[in-house]
């Protein structure tokens, strides 16, 4: 009895203490616990998918004595992204429907050196038996109407865990080094806090965006011309 007690006890301040600590959802503490391990499973998925990158990388880089690869960076979608998703489609803030419904919980971004390094990077990992793809956005041969362009993968990998397999989906962007600095200061001028975003504004930023693709196309031009 004085057990069962201070057991629930335990329990309301375990809950109270998550609901302080993330103080964006009233989940109860069995419901954090299977949003924690869902999200330590999306990590695993970014591991496998990076190490896979940078395989690619090493031995690209033995073969041809230089690196595809210039960065890659990995994100984990936060709970409160998630949840404005979520609502924002009108579907369930369950456990179920952020694994059925979204495929950018995980995120892996490629930043490579040549417009080629791109697809070649991309092929080869989509070669791989146990990488499936589920959706690709080519947006360098399609830029959008805004200019942005990159290569926008939905991959699944299996992660193994000690008596199961588990099939996790893993967003993956690729683009060029100058894809990715138009599209970091893009984010920033359109976000940009108290600032009207103008019709200007948006007309540069395209132009910016011609002129960057103008560079990948020298560059592609460059190293071919490096390679004879
Ligand atoms: P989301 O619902 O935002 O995930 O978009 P989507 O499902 O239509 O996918 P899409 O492939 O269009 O974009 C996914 C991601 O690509 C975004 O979350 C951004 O990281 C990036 N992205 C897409 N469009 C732009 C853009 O115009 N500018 C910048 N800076 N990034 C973009
Ligand atoms: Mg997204």
């Amino acid at each position: 009895m004085f057990n069962n007690f201070s057991k629930k006890k335990k329990e309301n301040k375990d809950r109270f203490e998550t609901l302080l600590s993330n103080g964006i959802i009233e989940w109860s503490k069995n419901r954090m616990e299977g949003f924690r391990t869902l999200m330590a499973y999306y990590r695993c998925a970014i591991m496998e998918i990076e190490t896979k990158l940078n395989v690619l990388n090493e031995q690209f880089s033995l073969q041809y004595d230089r690196e595809p690869i210039s960065v890659i960076k990995t994100r984990l979608k936060k709970l409160e992204s998630i949840k404005d998703k979520l609502e924002k489609n009108n579907l369930p803030l369950t456990i179920e429907s952020m694994e059925e419904n979204l495929n950018d919980i995980a995120g892996v971004r490629v930043v490579c050196s040549f417009t080629e390094d791109v697809y070649m990077i991309a092929d080869s990992l989509l070669s791989q038996d146990d990488v499936k793809l589920i959706s690709k956005k080519d947006y360098i041969a399609n830029p959008k109407p805004n200019g942005y362009r990159s290569l926008h993968l939905i991959v699944t990998v299996p992660i193994f865990l000690a008596n199961e397999k588990r099939i996790m989906k893993v967003e993956i962007q690729l683009r060029t080094i100058a894809m990715d600095s138009w599209a970091a200061l893009e984010h920033q001028i359109r976000y940009k806090k108290d600032v009207e975003f103008t019709d200007e504004m948006a007309a540069e930023l395209y132009h910016c965006a011609q002129i960057s693709a103008e560079l990948d196309t020298k560059m592609d031009r460059l190293k071919n011309m490096a390679r004879r």
